[in-house]
């Protein structure tokens, strides 16, 4: 059955406002919360801290009260949308347990997004960070069987392995190879621009989560860890906010905003096993069903544009969270090498000795200390083996099965 948000009937906005008791959800039972609800939930509060930025930016563009006043309106429930989805996980969740779920997320969104995405380019960005988030959860997991004797499979489940992905170590580039080229609005398939918007959300909370979480712990190795990493989500967020189309307007990016939150809302909806949480999905849909349409009124005042003429009539394919096992292995197979050289996807090896790649590595990891490294020799070392979840078979690229391999 097609689905049209623009069709569809929302909550009136002045009704969307909801009470404290309803702002203040029961979390979710840590022991029992299936992992892909875990993924949804920050995947949402994502999108949600993307929707409310975006609005404060726009605001703080334009000098006409009345389109203050409509953006504050909105934002606000927007706002209320996070608190609801983002007081979801328990308080009794460690941060660090939280960050194997986020990097989770990064993985299994990640390939989704690439295995579903048409444009080559775009799924090349797509595939190009997935194996480097692949290798954070890796460094992370092995940070909490150290410090906290946990497996993080008792978070992630069977549906990830975990195990290297392209060395943290080696993914340090120049700021100049983080950009890329941006795709075309006017030419773009609509599931493209979703899926861009999608990313960027999602590496963008994750950097804001490292920036703000990594200095909780009075543990060096922690703190150390969470700054390396949150240094690369700082490059994965520059690497797909260039692929947006920067020459759409501020309404149209509005009405887009909006549109992902609705096909989201509903990828969210179908793919729930959780029906308290689906009911959150449910109403958070209904409610972006009228930031579009408000959305799409702006664009006729403001611009004279029809967002019929843009939102189509059915979502595209929707983004669901499923375990990526096989594809992710093949990606591992043929791309641990690559790095980046301008707007394009090289082999290290193809680059010249003086390249600003191996300079800016240099000036990173120059004096031996590197702490996505020596988390693993650290862990070796204290709990007498390396972490990993290996359920198809050995690591498809020879060099990564063993640890000893891994911290050269
Ligand atoms: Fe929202
Ligand atoms: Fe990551
Ligand atoms: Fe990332
Ligand atoms: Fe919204």
């Amino acid at each position: 059955m097609a689905f049209n948000p623009l069709k569809e009937k929302g909550i009136p906005m002045d009704q969307q406002p909801v009470n404290w008791a309803t702002l203040n959800v029961t979390p979710y039972d840590k022991n029992s919360v299936h992992p892909y609800t875990r993924t949804r939930i920050i995947l949402m509060n994502g999108i949600e801290v993307e929707a409310a930025i975006f609005k404060h930016q726009f605001a703080r563009h334009t000098d006409d009260m009345e389109l203050k006043r409509q953006l504050a309106m909105s934002r606000r429930i927007e706002q209320q949308q996070q608190k609801m989805i983002n007081w979801l996980p328990p308080g009794d969740e460690s941060p660090l347990s939280v960050t194997i779920g986020y990097e989770q997320v990064a993985v299994d969104l990640t390939a989704w997004l690439a295995r579903t995405e048409p444009d080559p380019y775009v799924k090349e960005a797509l595939d190009f960070a997935l194996i480097e988030d692949f290798d954070h959860l890796y460094r992370y997991a092995n940070l909490l069987q150290m410090t906290e004797g946990k497996e993080a499979e008792e978070i992630t489940r069977e549906y990830t392995e975990i195990m290297p992905g392209r060395p943290t170590i080696a993914e340090h580039r120049h700021p100049y190879d983080s950009i890329r080229k941006h795709y075309d609005s006017k030419k773009a398939q609509m599931i493209t621009k979703l899926h861009v918007m999608t990313i960027i959300s999602a590496e963008q909370q994750t950097m804001n989560y490292y920036m703000n979480i990594g200095p909780l712990s009075p543990n060096p190795m922690v703190r150390a860890l969470y700054q390396e990493i949150a240094m690369i989500e700082e490059q994965h967020v520059s690497h797909y906010e260039s692929l947006a189309d920067p020459k759409a307007s501020w309404f149209e990016m509005a009405l887009l905003h909006e549109y992902n939150e609705c096909y989201m809302y509903y990828s969210c909806m179908t793919s729930e096993t959780d029906n308290r949480i689906r009911d959150i999905w449910q109403l958070c849909l209904e409610q972006e069903i009228t930031h579009l349409q408000h959305a799409g009124e702006m664009l006729k005042k403001y611009e004279k544009r029809d967002p019929a003429q843009i939102i189509p009539e059915d979502f595209p394919e929707l983004t669901i969270f499923q375990s990526n096992k096989d594809y992710i292995r093949r990606i591992l197979a043929n791309q641990i090498n690559l790095t980046a050289d301008g707007t394009e996807f090289k082999s290290v090896d193809s680059l010249p000795s003086d390249h600003r790649y191996h300079q800016y590595q240099s000036l990173v990891n120059g004096d031996g200390f590197v702490p996505s490294r020596d988390v693993i020799e650290e862990n070796v070392r204290q709990t007498g083996n390396e972490y990993r979840l290996e359920t198809e078979g050995p690591h498809p690229v020879e060099w990564l099965r063993t640890s000893e391999e891994v911290t050269i």
